[in-house]
């Protein structure tokens, strides 16, 4: 029960890792406000029925719009006065063309949602979180940001910009005791990647995924949720400014091929 009496937001939790968070922290005793831009699937996403203690609210938002953002803040202080945890989670990926393939409407709408998405939020909750003295914000980069070979150029692009802005924030919002950390998930079974996983179990090849990795398989939406809950809890109350890899030990190695007998 890490969380009794703190109020929490989750951005992207109508689906796969947000709701994962969203979940952890109720069971934890947070009151959660769970936001995301499908509405439908905030209602079947909320708790009671991703069970927990904590009371829980939703509020549709689309994180790239700064005005929505702001509000969303505000409604969740107005409601229960005060803002200690935001996982700054909801994220898009655009396919994997090559650069001199890549349509620049799609950077826009990459960087918008994944990068901007996570400024305006560290914005808006930072301000009341510093005006509080206390707050815990984790940002979801993806191992995409550390190396290249897990999405695509805007992707990967988007993501090394939120764990820079992961080092920034917390350097800005340090002073007044707010803490600003990020995950960097690697291959985990979600809405984001089903794709992946359908094409490849359809063609006998499941085993292959996550082989790459030191734990040789892919991870699961609870696993990287723990590790946010954690960098969110007073546990990590030392640590701010970090980007941390849950990933199964992918980006620990380089692997190369044949390497390994
Ligand atoms: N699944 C993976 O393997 C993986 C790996 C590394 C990082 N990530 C990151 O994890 C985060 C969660 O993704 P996921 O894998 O759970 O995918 P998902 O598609 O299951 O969930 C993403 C959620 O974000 C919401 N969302 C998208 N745009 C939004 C917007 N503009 N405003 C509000 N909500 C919006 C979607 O509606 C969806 O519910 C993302 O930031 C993603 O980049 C995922």
């Amino acid at each position: 029960m890490r969380f009794d009496g703190k109020v929490a937001i989750v951005t992207g939790a109508a689906s796969g890792i947000g709701r994962a968070i969203a979940a952890r922290l109720a069971a934890e005793g947070a009151k959660v406000c769970l936001v995301d831009r499908d509405e439908a699937a905030l209602h079947a996403a909320r708790p009671g029925e991703i069970g927990g203690h904590g009371e829980t609210m939703i509020h549709a938002c689309d994180v790239s719009d700064e005005a929505q953002v702001a509000a969303c803040v505000q409604a969740v202080v107005g409601k229960w006065g005060r803002l200690d945890a935001v996982a700054n989670n909801a994220g898009v990926s655009r396919g994997y063309q090559p650069i001199t393939d890549n349509d620049m409407e799609d950077w826009k709408f990459v960087f918008g949602v994944n990068l901007f998405g996570v400024a305006h939020f560290i914005k808006h909750a930072g301000k009341v979180m510093a005006d509080q003295g206390s707050g815990a914000i984790v940002n979801t980069a993806s191992v995409a940001g550390i190396r290249s070979g897990a999405g695509g150029n805007a992707y990967s692009a988007s993501k090394a910009g939120v764990i820079s802005l992961t080092q920034t924030a917390a350097c800005d919002l340090g002073g007044f005791g707010v803490r600003v950390n990020a995950v960097c998930p690697g291959l985990i079974e979600t809405g984001m990647t089903q794709r992946v996983f359908d094409h490849a179990r359809e063609n006998d090849k499941e085993h292959k995924l996550g082989s790459r990795c030191e734990l040789r398989r892919y991870g699961r939406p609870e696993e990287i949720a723990a590790a946010v809950c954690f960098l969110a809890s007073d546990d990590a109350s030392y640590i701010t400014g970090q980007a941390l890899p849950v990933d199964g030990g992918n980006t620990a190695s380089l692997n190369l091929p044949g390497m390994k007998v």
